[in-house]
């Protein structure tokens, strides 16, 4: 394997280490801007916007019964198709942490919470897998063990049951710099590695137990519906663009079966309980053609050499090795998992369009048709809603899993009601103090027929940036997770920065959705924001919306440009910057979780609790600060166990095999690698948060921990 390059050594875009940039998304901000279309932006529409309270038919006293509407989305925890999460009691009472230094090597949560790792890398799903060996792994042992880098996480317990359940998370990418002795990654060993690193990918379902209700959850290893879905299992595709020659290769003249997912960041859990997987940053692992077109142009796909090299051991990874030119259009879809049957073929869903999908989370609308939400994650690109032709039944699962392969497919285009002049870029609120608005959907493909000009809808599905751009759709900043509440229906999307708006090159400026922007750090949307959004008559299958921004992040007490709480005292909140995931507890309270703290408000990534409702609605309180170097993934919050749940990625980005950064969760002093299951390297785990009340004896605290400074 080729020396690892750092192209963002000294210079990432201040929120990340050069290792995640690298190993995460190929370096894409390191690249130009994907997004050079000059589809209209927002000021070129603004003028023409609908007031915002007409077009969401609010009178003076009507805003509160939108809230309650009829269409009230389903969270997928209390539908009725699986389990609830536990009778507990508990509610999660906490006082806020402080923020946690960037250097501290530890999970850090409020007094009377203890936590622990429910799974790590490696650790085996199966009887006959081998226990985790840091210095003899191999592919076939990785198969069957959890893999690295865990993002997407739920938490589900078995209908009718307290005590057994199963968990589902994502691997999103693979760090070479940790995983492997470089000295052992020599020509004998590289096509190895990568194989360890191809079967390191995908998504692990696990089976869980526990005593009673408030504890905490084990793992069952060689449990029934235990599974792992790697970068070489069968996926069906279905939906249009099934069967399209835009998907053939020689491999499968069919167009119709993929192996493998990868790079799958955030998800969600549908109201039949099957899970959602976004395919992101696809593009970094294939090699494109040596001519290059526009489509690879707006994917990123590059025509040099991968850094991961996996073209090297699979002919499939280049679209220069003759036959597999279509390859890389079979990645960069929703995937579809049933974690009740390891059976099962799980699912690409072409409906729902082809980009760097962080997630996808859906809603019953009030006739039963359902909506999924999603976003493009990368600067100045989209987010996306698509509408099923057919309507939820409840409790048919079979049917249900249908309803992702048929559907009208939309993109976001936001108006703000403010005078441009009064968008500045530095994120002062206008004059009617708010950043609010009007919205349409944007349509793709309705009815079976494409609504872009001079696009199939084959081709829009495959390529649907290109469909987008042409239709107007409005560049925001990094969208990553797009998640409808489970009682009010809005829908809560997290824009986690983007300090490349208002460059003179780059084609998009502020607006009043994406109001902060410049060339400092002064101006710039380093810190990212939240978009509260409400469909007309709190109709999922509406095809307008109004928006405001919920929060404008960062430190109080730094703030490196203009920051914005709902009104909300600013000297009273919690720093928070750069939000990725999105939960909802059982009373209705927004959790976040971020990527990328550590760059730029200088603390560890956290999780933020956030009231929504009430006098206190903006209040950002800090629950738990992961690791140095870890990005905080996949919130679970069961409020009435008392027990939150985390995927801890990437701890320890930025050291090396020889000398680690962080030695979570384990702790094991020592260059001996290995000792009784636990190893002197950092390791993605899942973590349970819970009550140390609740569980005496149980859990993990501060002090008597090893240090990387042990090692020496
Ligand atoms: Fe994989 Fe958008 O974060
Ligand atoms: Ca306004
Ligand atoms: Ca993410």
């Amino acid at each position: 394997m080729s020396p690892t390059f750092l192209p963002m050594l000294g210079h990432t875009r201040g929120n990340r280490s050069a290792a995640t940039c690298h190993f995460k998304c190929g370096n894409a901000c390191a690249k130009d801007v994907c997004n050079t279309s000059t589809n209209n932006y927002f000021r070129d529409i603004a003028d023409t916007a609908l007031s915002r309270r007409a077009l969401l038919g609010l009178g003076g006293v009507a805003a509160a019964a939108v809230a309650i509407g009829v269409d009230v989305a389903q969270a997928p925890e209390a539908a009725a198709d699986f389990g609830g999460f536990g009778q507990g009691g508990g509610k999660l009472r906490f006082t806020a942490i402080a923020p946690v230094e960037r250097t501290v090597d530890e999970v850090t949560v409020p007094a009377g919470y203890t936590w622990e790792p429910i799974i790590r890398w490696g650790d085996p799903l199966f009887r006959k897998t081998p226990d985790f060996d840091i210095e003899n792994q191999t592919a076939r042992a990785q198969a069957g063990q959890f893999g690295y880098n865990n993002d997407y996480l739920n938490i589900l317990a078995d209908k009718g049951s307290t005590r057994s359940g199963v968990l589902v998370a994502n691997h999103e990418y693979t760090n070479e710099d940790l995983m492997f002795d470089p000295a052992w990654m020599d020509d004998d060993h590289v096509d190895e590695a990568r194989r360890i690193a191809m079967a390191a990918h995908g998504l692990s379902v696990v089976e869980l137990r526990r005593k009673k209700a408030g504890t905490k959850w084990e793992y069952v290893r060689g449990g029934a519906r235990n599974r792992r879905i790697t970068a070489t299992t069968v996926f069906a595709v279905d939906g249009p663009a099934a069967g399209s020659d835009l998907l053939k290769t020689k491999d499968d003249p069919t167009g119709k079966k993929v192996l493998g997912t990868l790079n799958n960041c955030a998800g969600g859990t549908t109201p039949w309980g099957t899970v959602l997987s976004g395919e992101e940053n696809f593009n970094q692992y294939f090699q494109g053609t040596a001519t290059g077109s526009p489509e690879d142009s707006r994917y990123g796909i590059s025509a040099g050499p991968t850094e991961r090299g996996w073209e090297l051991t699979d002919p499939r990874f280049s679209a220069q090795n003759a036959g597999y030119e279509n390859e890389v259009n079979r990645f960069g879809w929703i995937i579809e998992v049933d974690p009740q049957d390891p059976s099962s073929t799980p699912v690409k869903h072409t409906a729902l369009g082809r980009f760097k999908h962080e997630g996808a989370n859906v809603r019953v609308a009030a006739d039963g048709r359902v909506v999924s939400y999603s976003g493009d994650d990368e600067r100045f690109d989209y987010v996306y809603k698509f509408i099923s032709r057919d309507k939820y039944k409840p409790g048919n699962k079979k049917h249900n899993m249908t309803l992702l392969s048929a559907g009208d497919l939309y993109v976001a285009q936001f108006s703000g009601d403010s005078p441009a002049s009064e968008i500045d870029g530095s994120g002062t609120l206008p004059a009617d103090g708010a950043f609010d608005g009007t919205g349409t959907w944007l349509p793709l493909v309705v009815d079976g027929e494409s609504k872009v000009a001079g696009m199939s809808v084959e081709e829009v599905l495959v390529y649907t940036r290109l469909a987008a751009d042409k239709a107007g759709a409005t560049k925001m900043d990094r969208p990553e997770d797009v998640e409808p509440h489970p009682t009010t229906g809005k829908l809560y999307i997290a824009l986690t920065n983007n300090t490349d708006r208002g460059k003179a090159n780059k084609k998009a400026g502020a607006d009043e959705a994406n109001p902060r922007a410049g060339t400092t750090s002064a101006t710039s949307n380093r810190d990212g924001h939240v978009i509260e959004l409400t469909e007309t008559g709190n109709d999922a299958t509406a095809l307008t919306f109004g928006w405001n921004i919920l929060l404008l992040c960062g430190d109080p007490k730094a703030p490196a440009s203009k920051l914005y709480f709902s009104g909300y005292p600013a000297e009273k909140v919690s720093p928070i910057a750069c939000p990725d995931n999105l939960a909802f507890d059982s009373k209705g309270n927004l959790w976040i979780s971020t990527d990328g703290q550590p760059g730029t408000i200088g603390y560890c990534d956290a999780l933020h609790k956030v009231t929504l409702e009430g006098p206190d609605r903006g209040r950002v309180e800090q629950f738990l600060a992961v690791p140095a170097g870890a990005e905080t993934c996949g919130p679970v919050i069961h409020d009435r166990d008392d027990s939150v749940f985390v995927a801890v990625q990437h701890p320890g980005d930025g050291g090396t095999y020889a000398e680690p950064t962080s030695l979570f969760p384990d702790y094991v002093a020592g260059r001996n690698r290995v000792r009784r299951g636990q190893a002197y390297a950092p390791r993605p785990s899942v973590v349970q948060v819970f009550s140390s009340r609740a569980n005496s004896g149980a859990g993990r605290s501060r002090g008597a921990r090893a240090t990387t400074a042990d090692a020496s």
